[in-house]
């Protein structure tokens, strides 16, 4: 199994076998050493440098109904709430001074934001903040509709493709969701000329070790700029409930492998890592990870914001989350910094 790891660090890539294979045969000796390789990987490109994402969360409406999420259309528990265009421009003045220089507008596929206000809100944030990359996270839309948003000043998106996987995508989303449509956006993107963050979960409800290898299959062909991977953690109002939540020591062990097979990808540990496990984005940091994405969102909504249960980071105080992740990083040996970020994976 340790030659299959070395030929991932060698070759970057593996047969769909190998990676089932490899995936299945984990242990903790072998994590150990995809972590020691990954995190040499991860020095040589971006040394110990942590980038952050200011993460703003303008609007938990979404006209979709994904299984798996507590802000699905058909949960009438959710309490909803948009932000203004005056308080998204707050949160990017706000984390500008706290040092962010990437924002990212993440919200569900909410109708009231077309693509008159989304442009508009872009431009707005694109005339005030020159030197900050503007990243979208709002979903599947048009070709066209892209375009606009990058013409107007968005420079990155992230969307992930959840899971590969048609069978497997359409036990997680109802039907009309379409796994081919999901990745057309992503290729869409890519032509636009968006740099590019997709993902998946790890450990939700059918996945399977053959599922795992075909989605790195998939990321080794679309070569992304980033990959945002976290585990599956069941919301309380949705079918999943009663599901278990995705592992920490899986979702570590392909943070690894992802670091291995692109060696240069910006590569977050996420919130849902962190939700997981106190420690969880550290341990992510060392198995490869070189990103963060504290909130920016204004303390009155965070909690609203509800993907999963137990989600952290909904604390009072707003530039909590910057010092928490500053102090958090050192002391394991890692500096957040005050930078674009930008992907060395062109
Ligand atoms: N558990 C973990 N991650 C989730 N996401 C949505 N719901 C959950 C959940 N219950 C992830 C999806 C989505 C991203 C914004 O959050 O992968 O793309
Ligand atoms: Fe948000 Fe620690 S990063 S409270």
């Amino acid at each position: 199994m340790k030659e299959l790891i070395d030929r991932l660090r060698d070759r970057q890539t593996l047969t769909k076998e190998q990676w089932i294979q490899l995936i299945r045969g984990r242990t903790p000796e072998l994590s150990a050493y995809v972590f020691e390789e990954a995190r040499k990987i991860r020095h040589l490109h971006y040394g110990h440098e942590v980038y952050v994402r200011g993460l703003i969360e303008f609007t938990n409406y979404c006209k979709n109904d994904c299984y798996y999420c507590g802000i699905r259309k058909s949960n009438t528990r959710a309490k909803r709430y948009r932000l203004s265009r005056q308080e998204i421009i707050e949160c990017c003045e706000m984390g500008y001074e706290l040092g962010f220089r990437t924002f990212v507008l993440q919200g569900g596929e909410d109708g009231f934001f077309d693509d008159d206000k989304m442009a508009e809100i872009i431009q707005t944030i694109r005339a005030g903040f020159a030197d900050c990359a503007i990243t979208l996270s709002i979903g599947e839309k048009s070709y066209e509709s892209y375009r606009r948003f990058y013409e107007a000043g968005a420079n990155r998106y992230l969307l992930r493709h959840e899971t590969y996987n048609a069978d497997h995508y359409g036990k997680l989303h109802p039907p009309g969701l379409l796994a081919a449509d999901r990745q057309q956006c992503l290729w869409d993107l890519k032509e636009i000329g968006y740099q590019v963050g997709t993902g998946f979960m790890v450990g939700s409800p059918y996945q399977t070790e053959e599922n795992l290898a075909e989605d790195m299959l998939f990321l080794k062909k679309l070569n992304p700029q980033m990959v945002g991977i976290g585990p599956f953690i069941p919301h309380h109002d949705t079918a999943f409930a009663k599901e278990p939540a995705g592992s920490k020591e899986l979702t570590l062990f392909m943070l690894g492998l992802i670091r291995l097979m692109l060696p240069k990808v910006l590569l977050p540990a996420t919130t849902a890592l962190g939700t997981i496990d106190t420690k969880g984005r550290e341990e992510g940091i060392l198995a490869g990870a070189n990103v963060v994405m504290p909130n920016l969102s204004p303390t009155s909504v965070r909690k609203d914001y509800s993907l999963y249960d137990n989600k952290i980071c909904t604390g009072d105080e707003a530039a909590e989350c910057r010092m928490c992740l500053a102090n958090r990083m050192k002391s394991i040996g890692y500096e957040v910094v005050t930078d674009r970020g930008d992907s060395l994976n062109v």
